[in-house]
């Protein structure tokens, strides 16, 4: 857990709630050195309480990803303050706009882009000349539903495309510089991601006339209540530790066997992402 001597940093953003949350205060006690972001004053009061029960330390700082600037600056101020930082979890997300293209209105897709993809851009790009000094990890959280679209959550699916895309063309690059990375791909899991402050925070869909769609949250609602696959948070943290101290991490990891079902439809033959990987480093070598 060490590098140069000193405990191993690790930025991880979306710690106020769910998977961030378990994974920076599992890191903690493992020993990283954690730098934990959230962006709500009274929830990141509540982790440093957790934080202090646990006995672990985290150092919780505010930021909001889709300010790129702030993003920029907390990512120098970190690798400043502690001279290195040697992985980071790109996970602040989970922003809908529920329902089918006739609904959701243009500013609406924006808004879903601009946090599960610009602003997981944003950190990745601000991070990468740390990690590649460092030799070190970049894991992104997408969704099972980077993968395969998913009716009424096409908004939320395309920005999860969007960022799988960005991140695949990017691991085999910097893999040369010693980067390793790792696409985790949940299925469902209680967390933050469905609370009401989610549902309150969704702008107004277009009003279709005699519209024959059902109301999109109370069918997200409905699916994931019968999924019968809705993974607990806990079991989050300890993979992310796996991956995280694992010498050859796979390129993609879903973290229950039911997002490993519903992402085979498209990609059984290449679960982990190895042809994946294996395939972009052949072209990149086409221009060795
Ligand atoms: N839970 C699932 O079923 C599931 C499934 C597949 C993928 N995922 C992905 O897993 C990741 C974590 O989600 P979760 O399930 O743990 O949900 P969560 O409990 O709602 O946690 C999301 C975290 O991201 C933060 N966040 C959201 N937008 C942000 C922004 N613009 N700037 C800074 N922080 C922001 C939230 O802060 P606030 O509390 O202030 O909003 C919260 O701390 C997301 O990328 C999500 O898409 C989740």
């Amino acid at each position: 857990m060490t590098t140069n001597g000193s405990r191993q940093t690790l930025l991880v953003t979306g710690t106020t709630s769910g998977i961030g949350r378990v994974t920076a205060l599992d890191a903690a006690a493992a020993g990283y050195a954690v730098v934990a972001t959230g962006r709500d004053e009274e929830r990141m009061k509540d982790l440093e309480r957790e934080a202090a029960r646990r006995g672990v330390e985290l150092d919780i700082r505010f930021l909001e990803i889709t300010d790129h600037k702030a993003v920029e600056n907390l990512v120098s101020e970190v690798a400043r303050g502690y001279g290195h930082i040697d992985a980071v979890v790109s996970n602040a997300g989970g922003i809908f706009a529920l329902g089918t293209a006739e609904q959701i209105t243009m500013d609406g897709y924006r808004f879903v882009m601009e946090t599960n993809f610009f602003g997981n851009l944003a950190v990745i790009k601000a991070a990468l000349p740390h990690l590649r000094a460092g030799k070190g990890r970049l894991i992104v959280v997408t969704s099972a539903n980077g993968v395969m679209g998913a009716p009424y959550n096409e908004a939320y699916a395309a920005s999860k495309f969007a960022l799988e895309g960005a991140v695949e063309s990017l691991a085999p690059v910097v893999a040369r510089f010693g980067v390793r990375t790792t696409i985790v791909e949940p299925g469902p899991v209680v967390t933050g991601v469905m609370a009401p402050r989610r549902l309150a925070k969704l702008l107004p869909n277009e009003q279709v006339a005699n519209s024959p769609y059902p109301e999109p949250w109370d069918l997200l609602t409905r699916v994931i209540a019968n999924t019968g696959g809705v993974q607990p948070v806990e079991e989050i943290g300890p993979l992310f530790l796996d991956l995280l101290a694992s010498d050859n991490p796979p390129l993609r990891f879903q973290t229950a066997p039911w997002a490993v079902d519903f992402v085979a439809p498209k990609i059984a033959a290449d679960i982990d992402g190895g042809r994946v990987a294996a395939a972009s480093e052949a072209y990149l070598a086409l221009a060795d």
